[in-house]
Formats: structure tokens, sequence, C-alpha cells
């Protein structure tokens, strides 16, 4: 984990839950990673797993690390997009990703830092690894949030509803309620167009609603559990489905681009990019959404 910050540390503390990986959490701030490590490690004989938790402040002991989670950077404040934060992060994402190439050589990079698309472009044409080795956490996360809006909203279960949000982590996500069922029985009907339409809006200022009431920092619940799904699917080389930002080449006429689509995530990494048939009006969605994405790619020269 680089960065052991809120979503960096909690991701660290769930995946030492899961007790199938030791882990490094890797951090600028001195001894703070140290610290949050052995916190972490005193919470084992408690909760009954031996994963071992380093906290460090120097790159070589990440060495060959398996998984690369990238959390370091800057979250937003209130009033500020994601797109706010491109330049700080482009410094620091570059410098990340330099270090964790040296290090970890083989390793499969999972991009959590925003503006999330973005970044995951910076860190794939910095590391020059395969886009195979490269992937955006997004897609879980604001399919998790619509998920949960529609499940409060008819009162089932939040594990009955299925739904796929595609496009840049960004206003131009592409939340897609047609495709959203609840164990098979398709939402519309069930809500009004009128009711869907306002949850989907919701879904696309998520993170900006938690922002809000957080008042300092973002959302790392949620973005954390994400993270553990992908890695899970790695790691356990499960060939899970789910949206994730992978370099597109050509997949939904989307060329050189990172952007948010339906995968398959195994022990490779990405196995396989899911093309699904989009009506013409989601097309136009995506290619809107794409973009935004290719217009932070341009201002950061790359
Ligand atoms: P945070 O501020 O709690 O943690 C960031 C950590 O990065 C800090 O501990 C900081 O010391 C560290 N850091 C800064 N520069 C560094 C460097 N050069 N090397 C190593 N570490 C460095 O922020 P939080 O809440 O953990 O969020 C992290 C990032 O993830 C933000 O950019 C945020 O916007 C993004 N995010 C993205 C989500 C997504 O869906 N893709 C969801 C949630 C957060
Ligand atoms: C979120 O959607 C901050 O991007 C992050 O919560």
């Amino acid at each position: 984990m680089v960065g052991a910050g809120f979503v960096g540390s909690t991701l660290t503390q769930r995946l030492a839950e899961r007790d199938y990986a030791d882990m490094v959490m890797y951090d600028i701030v001195p001894n703070m990673p140290q610290g949050k490590a052995l916190d972490m490690l005193q919470a084992g004989p408690v909760l009954g797993y031996d994963s071992l938790v380093i906290g460090t402040n120097d790159y070589s002991e990440t060495a060959n690390s398996d998984v690369v989670v990238i959390t370091s950077g800057f979250p937003r404040k209130p009033g500020m997009t994601r797109d706010d934060l491109l330049k700080k992060n482009q410094e620091i994402i570059t410098q990340v990703t330099q270090q964790v190439v040296k290090y970890s050589p083989k390793c499969i990079m999972i991009m959590v830092t925003n503006p999330l698309d973005a970044m995951a472009q910076l860190a794939w044409h910095v590391s020059g690894f395969p886009r195979e080795r490269v992937i955006g956490m997004a897609g879980v996360l604001d399919t998790a949030r619509l998920r949960t809006f529609i499940a409060q909203e008819l009162h089932v279960s939040v594990r009955d509803v299925q739904t796929c949000v595609l496009g840049g982590h960004g206003d131009t996500m592409i939340p897609l309620p047609r495709m959203c069922t609840i164990a098979g029985v398709p939402i519309a009907q069930l809500l009004s167009a009128e009711r869907i339409e306002q949850i989907v809006q919701r879904t696309r200022d998520g993170g900006a609603e938690i922002v809000k009431l957080l008042g300092t920092g973002s959302a790392y619940y949620a973005p954390s559990a994400s993270v553990l799904q992908m890695v899970d699917a790695i790691l356990l080389d499960k060939r899970m489905m789910m949206p994730c930002a992978v370099y597109l080449q050509g997949e939904y006429n989307i060329k050189n681009l990172f952007v948010g689509v339906p995968v398959l995530l195994g022990a490779k990494g990405l196995e396989q990019i899911i093309e699904i048939k989009l009506s013409e009006d989601e097309q136009i969605l995506l290619q809107k959404s794409a973009d935004a994405v290719r217009e932070l790619v341009n201002v950061m020269g790359i």
C-alpha cells in the first residue's frame, strides 16, 4: 500500500482480516505507517489473523510485492472537484510509480488516487507495464453506491441488487439502470423512471455528498472495501466481473485511454474487457466521459 492515509490504512486492516497476505504500508510521513502497522498487528490476536503488516518510509521494504495499491496523494476538500487535484497528484504519482516499478517490477498496480482515470493512465505511462497490470478502482465504488441507494429505496437486501456503472470516475460517470436488477427483476418494473433518474444523479454525486458531510477528507470505508474486492479477485484468481478503469485500445470505440468498463479480474490482473452492447445514447455518454478523461490526460502532457 503506497499511502497510509484513510483509504490505504483502512484497506490494509480489511486485508489483514482476510488473513491471506502480508502487507507493507509506505508513506512519506515519518513513523506514521510504522505506528499504524503495529496497531494492526496487535489486533491480530483478538481478531485471529496472522497477516504480517509492516509500516515503512523506505520503498526497499516493499520489494517484490505481488499487488501494489496506490492511494498516495491529496483527497478533495469541500467545493473541490476531483480534477482540481490533477497537478498536485501528477507529481506524487509520477514519483511513486517510479519507485514501485523499481522495487516490484512484476507487480499488478491498482490505482486509487484521484482524478482516478487520469492517474491510472499516468501510472501506466510512467511504469511501461502492459495494460493487464495497471487497473484503476472507481467502478466498484460507484456501483456500490448505486446498489445501496436502490436497496434503500426498495427496502431489499443490497446483496440482491446487481448493476453496472461505466465511464470516468467523475460527473460524467454513466450508471446503467437498465442493467440493474433485483435478483433478476429489472428495476424499471419496480420504480418509476423519474425516481430512477434521481437515484442515478445521487450516485453521480455520491463522492461529493460524503465530502460535504465530512467537512474534511473524502470517503474511505466503501472505497477501501471496493479495492479489497479487486485484490481478492486478483490474488485468489477469481475471474470476477466488475467495472474498472482500464486502458482501452479500441474497445467501445475508445483508443489509448483509461476509462471504466466491465472487466474480468484474475491472477493476471486484467484478464478480459467485456464489451456490452450499449444503446446509441449510452455510447454518446461514454464518449463524452472519455473526452473528459482525455482532456485531463492532455493537461498532464503525457
Ligand atoms: P489521505 O490524505 O488520508 O491519505 C493520503 C496519504 O498519502 C497521506 O497519508 C499522505 O501522507 C500520503 N502521501 C502524500 N504524498 C505521498 C508520497 N509522495 N508518497 C507516499 N505517500 C504520500 O487521503 P485518502 O482519503 O486516503 O485518499 C487518498 C486518495 O485516494 C485521494 O487522492 C482520494 O481522492 C482518492 N480516492 C479515490 C477513490 C476512488 O474511487 N478512486 C475513493 C476514495 C479516495
Ligand atoms: C469518492 O468518490 C473521493 O473519489 C472519491 O468518494
